[in-house]
């Protein structure tokens, strides 16, 4: 079977879960991850034949992507700003939206006077957030919070493979006060009501850890309420807030902070939906 060929087969496998410029994609992806060929060698092997080895193994990997297993899982790696993250069944695979997150608050924190501040990420899962944050900062004391042990190892490695010295706490935020008082809350947290369950993607239900996803109860709002409590009591004043947010309940999370802070903004991703609400106390 050719290169070309192989493309080919993977179109159809997949074809019933993703559409066409996915499953090219993804057929590159794994060429490049598992038989060491970039783009440009590709291109120009596409009608040579491959090692029958290197065709069996292409088509097991099809066949645990049409399982909805997301690639990031397969590789046990995600990209996130510019930086490789280790993944796997226990964290939320770090997405775009949150890269936005992280640029909202570097944009405000890198201007800021004082960067040796203190900060804490709640429900830091893979670690993605403060260990981004920590690159760009380096003056600034880190902390990060799961209520996830296996989550929690994952963030650590990370933080070990990636250099940043982090602060990490194994707790559950909706029973426990922070360890400190800080100068910066940044959180993207479970915000998918048990009722809104049907609506999300099957691949994401089957594979991505449910405690990252979803409220622990019918209220989608849960954490988003914690942590206007925790903004009053725990959060510095002159403090900043950045909340990644449900994106259909945009007004109802901003007016759990109204009153609290005296800075607040309601932000839309790039994608044009309410995603964001940045604070200063
Ligand atoms: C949406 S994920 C976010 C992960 C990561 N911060 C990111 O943006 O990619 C939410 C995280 O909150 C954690 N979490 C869920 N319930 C929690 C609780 N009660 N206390 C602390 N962390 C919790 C989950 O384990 C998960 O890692």
């Amino acid at each position: 079977m050719t290169f070309k060929e192989l493309q080919q087969y993977f179109q159809s496998e997949l074809a019933p879960i993703y559409p066409k410029d996915e499953t090219q994609s993804l057929f590159q992806i794994m060429v490049m991850e598992f038989l060491g060929l970039d783009r440009i060698a590709l291109r120009s092997s596409i009608d040579l034949p491959l090692k029958k080895d290197d065709e069996n193994r292409l088509k097991d990997l099809a066949a645990v992507l049409l399982t909805g297993k997301p690639y990031q899982q397969i590789l046990g790696k995600a990209a996130f700003y510019r930086l490789e993250f280790l993944v796997n069944e226990h964290v939320l695979i770090p997405r775009p939206e949150t890269e936005e997150l992280v640029e909202l608050a570097l944009s405000t924190l890198t201007s800021a006077s004082n960067s040796s501040l203190s900060l804490v990420d709640i429900g830091t899962g893979s670690g993605a957030i403060p260990i981004v944050l920590k690159k760009h900062l380096p003056l600034a004391e880190i902390h990060a919070l799961d209520v996830s042990e296996k989550a929690l190892e994952v963030a650590k490695a990370n933080a070990l493979a990636l250099q940043c010295p982090i602060h990490f706490h194994l707790m559950d935020v909706l029973q426990e006060p922070l360890p400190q008082n800080f100068d910066v809350i940044v959180s993207n947290p479970p915000y998918i009501g048990l009722d809104e369950q049907r609506a999300i993607n099957q691949s994401v239900k089957d594979f991505e850890p449910r405690l990252a996803l979803f409220s622990p109860t019918n209220d989608p709002l849960l954490f988003y309420k914690r942590i206007a409590a925790l903004v009053e009591t725990q959060l510095n004043p002159g403090g900043y807030l950045f909340l990644e947010i449900n994106q259909k309940l945009g007004p109802q999370t901003l007016e759990l902070y109204t009153g609290r802070l005296s800075k607040l903004d309601l932000i839309k991703d790039l994608s044009g939906n309410d995603r964001f609400i940045v604070g200063k106390k």
